[in-house]
């Protein structure tokens, strides 16, 4: 729903989330190219960013979406369209027949799931597949870790995934997360060939996943495409991809103003949303929001921590609510506007009503450059998410 057009970026109140078409069209333009040159088809993962008022503009250059729920795999079909895949962890027996109305293909997350819905999927001609985990990973973070110890994402044992090889057409693989080097994705890809490789021989299709950071400058996409377009002809497959955080990297911002100021050995500055309930994914991760922007004017500040270096806090009651700590040419004072950037994936779909703070409207940078307020939010929205 577009609830203003053309409205000018100042008038609009804080916070905001402030979405640049042209930023996301830069890095689908890169899928597109690597999908042309590998053979290979990209879905866009819900989970990282499901702001459907942008789908538009999307759509030309993936081939469908990538779902983890009922919600999402609804949502890709009725407002994406294209290949619609179906994910989740676990499917409970009362959603099945409702994902089984969107899906395409569905993944199961584990042979149980697999002997429990297959012939319900069978019966409707959607084609089946099953998660591997190859137990090795591009990962930094174990909390983001699908090989971490333990792990419940996916079937490991290559003699049971073998026994139910007649009902599956194809296997889903995630294994990376934010992972910029070529190189280690190849040698996990290399390694997961050794482990399953006799298996693909006998499949028709496989998704390598998301988290293969291939927008970032200098990622040689020509030999990712290479390698794609190989493992494609070696083993007969349709690869699938599924970028989430690749296809709307640096595509947003969330856009704040300064509430009050204070002194606690260190400048402090108080502003009007907060990083758990509008930018949860840093505080998860232990990261600074980089702030991109003071008064409309861009700027480049990352983590760093001075004498004099200013804290930026959220208004939420929690103490850490710390968007990041900066070293700034000039204090920044009261009524000035703070842009956080990387506020699109993770971000927006995560974003709740901790303490009650105002969640941030919706606004949209269309590729001619007009502004359009997507979304508001309001105390009815608030009190509806409670009771
Ligand atoms: C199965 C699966 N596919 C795709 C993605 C998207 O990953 P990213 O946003 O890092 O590209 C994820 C992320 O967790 C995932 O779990």
């Amino acid at each position: 729903m577009v609830i203003h057009k053309n409205t000018d970026l100042k008038t609009i109140p804080t916070p905001y989330y402030l979405l640049d078409e042209s930023a996301i069209v830069r890095n689908l333009k890169i899928i597109k190219q690597l999908c042309d040159d590998s053979g290979a088809k990209a879905l866009l993962a819900l989970k990282c960013f499901a702001t459907w008022g942008v789908f538009d503009v999307m759509k030309p250059y993936l081939h469908g979406t990538t779902s983890s729920s009922l919600n999402e795999v609804r949502l890709g079909k009725e407002e994406f369209g294209g290949e619609t895949h179906a994910y989740s962890v676990a499917y409970s027996p009362n959603e099945i027949d409702e994902v089984l109305v969107y899906a395409d293909k569905i993944i199961f997350n584990s042979l149980n799931q697999l002997a429990a819905f297959k012939d319900k999927a069978a019966a409707k001609n959607i084609a089946v597949g099953l998660r591997l985990n190859p137990k090795i990973s591009n990962s930094e973070f174990i909390i983001a870790d699908p090989a971490r110890p333990y792990s419940r994402l996916g079937e490991h044992d290559l003699i049971k995934i073998e026994a139910v090889l007649a009902d599956i057409t194809g296997v889903m693989i995630h294994n990376n997360c934010e992972n910029d080097s070529f190189d280690a994705f190849s040698a996990s890809l290399a390694a997961i060939e050794q482990k399953f490789g006799n298996i693909f021989y006998k499949l028709e299709w496989i998704s390598l996943g998301g988290g293969i950071h291939f927008i970032t400058a200098n990622y040689p996409v020509d030999k990712l495409a290479k390698r794609l377009k190989d493992f494609s002809q070696k083993y007969g497959v349709q690869v699938y991809l599924e970028p989430g955080e690749a296809s709307i990297h640096q595509a947003a911002s969330l856009v704040t103003t300064v509430l009050d100021t204070l002194y606690n050995g260190k400048p402090l500055v108080v502003v009007d949303a907060s990083i758990e309930a509008h930018m949860l994914d840093l505080l998860v991760y232990r990261e600074t929001a980089p702030l991109v922007a003071i008064n409309n004017v861009p700027c480049k500040h990352t983590q760093s921590e001075t004498e004099n270096s200013t804290i930026v806090y959220g208004k939420s009651c929690l103490a850490g609510d710390i968007f990041g700590e900066y070293a700034l040419a000039e204090p920044v004072k009261i009524g000035d506007t703070l842009a956080f950037g990387n506020a699109a994936g993770y971000t927006m779909v995560k974003k709740n009503w901790f303490n009650g703070v105002d969640m941030p409207s919706i606004v949209i940078k269309r590729l001619d450059g007009s502004i359009e307020v997507q979304q508001t939010f309001s105390y009815s929205d608030y009190k509806a998410s409670l009771s």
